[in-house]
């Protein structure tokens, strides 16, 4: 329980100054400070307090041969209370200067003080890092926002949303809302319902993301939308997953795939210097198909190199790998000699995924030593860099079996370049290396439910050369769309929209869609494509995840204000929670007890 003490009410008082912004110029100012105590000490009569805001910590100082009742006050004031203060700022004395603090030079010398509230004892200090359980941060997220790395976290995303619309604007994009209450998009994720009480037993759908309505904006000759849109989606909660999330999300008519990276571009650029990284565009493109051949990946980490089909240097006799796949040459920079068991462990890894791993080049170098000679050429690997090579053992698997001996190829790649990263930071997260993968395939192969799936989202446009290929060579049909990966991440996905409804229907039609769901689904859209629809295209980027690397942190819970927990909970309001009999009855709705 917090003690009993009298709160002072705020009345008419003001404040001058934040607790950030007192510097040496200030000098015998007469200033009012108001936040809370981030630390107290009492020095056999002299009472220091670090007083806290957003903005920063001032000194105050509650000198012994002052007013006994404001000293008395003082000596009541605990962790986290809140209290103004008016006094005059002094500079402090070159031995007592507190370089550590921007307002480490000048103190306020108190002469008044109200104590507006008390606080209970915070369930973990304001410290920049705390050693508590996220679940604990979660319950108490309202304290555990006001440490100072949560803040300087929000306020950075809050600084970047701005430079995220300065930006925008400043190239003729229009921001204009999308509803949240709507019909499924599908993103590929299963939708949160909305169930209605004025038409019972019907349900609104909120969005993964604005794509149709985006769409639909273009068909209206909203040319350049862009919105900061929350999506929402109910997959399964990653360190850089959450059920709801933000999208910067835009939109063009009439254009090129370059155009879309042109208006990219520069934003990014803007967004790091925000947060104090240059980084300079043109960022690098790869296709799809480089992206798979060289990382095995289609989110290549461009700061460890790529690997090396290699097949190709060997006689086929050799059997290093199935016949027609890839044999594959992994180069981690810099690790040093592995030890038994660490070379083990990679093996093992890759036995996991299908993979036959030669981790003791040696051996192959001695009975193959003019290919080895150009494996090293090939992947340029020195002297005290790791060289293993990986073939695939059994069967070919996949619809596109090369892919899935370089997939697993880039799992080990990653293995490998993360586990050895301590030693020789590979890794830095200050690296920023951007990068667009382009040319996707239209499709991928659900083996669950045994049918193909839009590999991006079923509005995407094939390449103009690989229509013909929609219902006769449905693997090998390519797409107009693009990644924006940094760092191994995907930060954004866009493409060229399909305009025609004719070629809708074909692509509703090849991922499995009877006319009748089609019509039923997304019969709007096949309307308004009869209405004039321009080419376009667009793209969305994950706030979030920007936010998450700029900030240098893991987990995009750190850059979001109110997350939910990986279980999906919100551990502060305890969301979710049952309806009232009487919200269900209104709603139509009965449950099931399972
Ligand atoms: P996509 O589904 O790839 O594309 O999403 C775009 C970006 O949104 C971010 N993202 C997420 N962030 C946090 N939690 C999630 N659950 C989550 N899901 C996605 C990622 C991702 O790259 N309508 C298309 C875009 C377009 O075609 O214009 C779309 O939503 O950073």
């Amino acid at each position: 329980m917090a003690q009993q003490v009298p709160l002072d009410f705020l009345g008419g008082l003001r404040r001058t100054h934040t607790c950030g912004a007192l510097r040496p110029s200030d000098d015998g100012a007469r200033v009012v400070v108001m936040g809370w105590v981030h630390r107290r000490r009492d020095l056999g009569g002299v009472i220091f307090i670090h007083l806290r805001d957003r903005e920063g910590v001032s000194q105050i100082v509650f000198r012994a041969d002052g007013d006994p009742d404001i000293h008395a006050k003082a000596e009541m004031l605990r962790s986290e209370y809140v209290v103004a203060v008016e006094g005059f700022v002094e500079k402090r004395s070159a031995d007592t200067i507190n370089p550590s603090i921007p307002t480490g030079e000048v103190e306020i010398v108190a002469e008044k003080i109200w104590l507006l509230n008390t606080s209970e004892t915070p369930p973990f200090p304001m410290d920049e890092h705390v050693d508590v359980s996220e679940d604990t941060r979660l319950k108490y997220r309202y304290v555990d926002l006001r440490r100072p790395h949560m803040q300087r976290n929000i306020i950075l995303r809050s600084r970047i949303t701005l430079a995220v619309r300065e930006e925008l604007y400043r190239q003729g994009f229009l921001e204009i809302e999308t509803p949240f209450m709507t019909k499924s998009t599908p993103e590929g994720a299963r939708d949160f319902l909305v169930p209605s009480r004025v038409q019972n037993g019907n349900f609104y759908a909120l969005p993964q993301s604005p794509q149709i309505f985006k769409q639909l904006l273009m068909i209206s000759g909203y040319d350049k939308y862009f919105q900061i849109a929350r999506c929402f989606r109910d997959e399964d909660l990653r360190a850089d997953r959450q059920y709801e999330f933000t999208q910067i999300d835009l939109e063009m008519s009439f254009p090129q795939e370059e155009q879309i990276f042109e208006a990219i571009e520069p934003l990014i650029e803007r967004v790091c210097a925000v947060a104090g990284h240059k980084v300079t565009a043109p960022f690098p493109r790869m296709s799809y198909a480089e992206a798979m051949r060289g990382y095995g990946i289609d989110k290549p980490d461009l700061r460890l190199p790529r690997f090396w089909p290699v097949e190709d240097l060997f006689p086929a006799e050799a059997g290093l790998t199935a016949a027609g796949l890839p044999l594959v040459a992994i180069h981690i920079p810099n690790t040093g000699q592995l030890s038994r068991k660490e070379r083990d462990e990679l093996k093992d890894f890759g036995r996991e995924r299908g993979l036959t791993v030669y981790d003791d080049p040696k051996r192959l170098e001695r009975d193959y030593p003019e290919s080895f000679d150009l494996v090293r050429q090939r992947t340029q690997a020195a002297g005290d860099d790791l060289l293993i090579l990986a073939g695939w053992r059994g069967e070919p698997k996949g619809h596109r079996p090369e892919e899935t001996v370089f997939q697993a190829c880039g799992q080990l790649r990653l293995f490998a370049g993360q586990k050895y990263n301590d030693r020789h930071k590979l890794l830095n997260p200050e690296d920023f290396r951007f990068l667009w993968v382009l040319d996707f395939p239209m499709f991928e192969w659900d083996p669950e439910d045994q049918r193909w799936m839009a590999a991006h989202h079923p509005f995407t446009s094939p390449n103009d050369q690989d229509i013909d290929k929609l219902e006769s060579d449905p693997a090998r049909c390519r797409a107009r769309s693009y990644d924006i990966v940094l760092n191994g991440v995907e930060l954004g996905s866009g493409s060229i929209r399909i305009h025609r409804q004719d070629v809708q229907s074909r692509v509703f039609s090849a991922l499995g869609m009877s006319l009748d769901e089609a019509r039923m689904r997304f019969g709007f859209l096949l309307d308004a494509l009869t209405y004039g629809a321009p080419p376009h295209g667009g793209i969305a980027l994950g706030l979030d995840r920007l936010v998450m690397i700029l900030a240098g942190e893991t987990s995009i819970r750190d850059v979001i204000p109110f997350p939910k927990t990986a279980k999906g909970t919100d551990l502060m309001c305890e969301a979710p929670s049952p309806a009232s009999d009487r919200q269900l009855r209104e709603l139509g709705i009965q449950l099931r007890r399972q």
